[in-house]
C-alpha cells in the first residue's frame, strides 16, 4: 500500500486539539454501500427526483410512493455496517478530549460505529412519527401498510427525516452552533456542501477561526475555505491520518 504523507503542522494541530467537530455527509457512508445523493451515475438524485420523494408536498400527494422509497432505503441501511471512516471518527474519542459529530446523514451509522456525541441535522430514518400529532411510531408498530396509520389519531406515519422545505430540528441546530463556539478543529467529510442551512457550518467554522479540514475525493465549493484538503475516500484518508498523528496507538 502506498504510504500517505500529511502536513506535519496538521498532525500537530490534531494532537493538540481539545474539541474536534466532524461535519459529515453521504460520502462518509458511501464505502458502507449507501448511495450518495449527487455523485454522477450512482447518486440517488441522478435516478430519482427529490421533488417527488423528499418534500412534504410529495408525501401529501402520494404518501405510498414516498413511504415505500424510505422503506427501501431503511432496508438497505439495515444491511450495511459502519466503514473505516465512521470507525476512525469514533476512535478519535480516545485520542482527543471531545469529539462531536454533526451529520446530515439519517442512517445512524456514526452511533453504530461508537461515536457518542452525534448531532443529526436531517433527522434519523429509524425514527418514524405521525405527520399530524407527531407521536413517535416504534418500528414494531409499523405493520405492513404503506404508510401505516397512527394508532392515536389515524394520521399517516412518516419517516423522521428533514425534507426539502422543512426546518432543521431546532435543538440540533442550536447544539451545532454551540459546537462551533468551542471546537478548535472542524472536519468537513463527504459532503457536497450544497444544501443549506447545513452547508453554512464550514463557512461559519472558518469565520470563527477554526481549522477547517476537507476530506473528499472530489473538489467542492468549500475547498477554498479549508486550510487543509485531504483528497480521497474518508474510509482510507481518516484511518491513515489517525495513524500518522498517533503512530503508537493501535
Ligand atoms: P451529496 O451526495 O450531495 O455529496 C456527497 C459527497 O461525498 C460528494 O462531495 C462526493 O464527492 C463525496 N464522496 C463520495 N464518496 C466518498 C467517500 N468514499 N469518502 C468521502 N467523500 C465521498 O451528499 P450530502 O452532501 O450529504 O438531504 O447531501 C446533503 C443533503 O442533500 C442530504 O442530507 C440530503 C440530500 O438531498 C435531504 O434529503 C434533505
Amino acid at each position: 500500500m502506498q504510504s500517505v504523507h500529511f502536513d506535519p503542522e496538521l498532525l500537530d494541530i490534531l494532537r493538540s486539539a481539545r474539541h474536534v467537530a466532524a461535519f459529515t455527509g453521504a460520502g462518509v457512508s458511501a464505502e458502507s454501500g449507501i448511495p450518495t445523493f449527487r455523485d454522477a451515475q450512482t447518486g440517488l438524485w441522478a435516478k430519482y427526483r427529490a421533488e417527488d420523494l423528499a418534500t412534504p408536498e410529495a408525501f401529501r400527494r402520494d404518501p405510498a410512493t414516498v413511504w415505500n422509497w424510505y422503506a427501501w432505503r431503511r432496508e438497505l441501511m439495515r444491511e450495511v455496517k459502519p466503514n473505516p471512516g465512521h470507525l476512525a471518527i469514533a476512535a478519535l474519542e480516545r485520542l482527543v478530549p471531545r469529539v462531536t459529530v454533526i451529520t446530515q446523514n439519517v442512517d445512524g451509522l456514526h452511533a453504530r460505529a461508537g461515536s457518542t456525541e452525534v448531532i443529526e441535522l436531517h433527522g434519523n430514518i429509524w425514527h418514524n412519527l405521525c405527520v399530524d400529532c407527531r407521536t413517535p411510531a416504534p418500528e414494531e408498530a409499523l405493520g405492513d401498510g404503506a404508510p401505516p396509520a397512527c394508532p392515536h389519531c389515524g394520521g399517516h406515519i412518516r419517516p423522521g427525516v428533514v425534507w426539502f422545505g422543512e426546518s432543521l430540528p431546532a435543538a440540533a441546530w442550536t447544539r451545532a452552533a454551540e459546537v462551533l463556539e468551542t471546537a478548535d478543529v472542524f472536519f468537513c467529510i463527504g459532503t457536497s456542501s450544497l444544501v443549506e442551512p447545513a452547508a453554512s457550518l464550514p463557512r461559519h467554522a472558518r469565520s470563527c477561526g477554526r481549522t477547517v479540514i476537507q476530506v473528499n475525493p472530489e473538489a467542492t465549493g468549500h475547498d477554498e475555505i479549508a486550510q487543509y484538503i485531504l483528497r480521497g475516500k474518508s474510509g482510507e484518508v481518516l484511518p491513515a491520518l489517525l495513524k500518522a498523528a498517533w503512530p503508537h496507538v493501535g
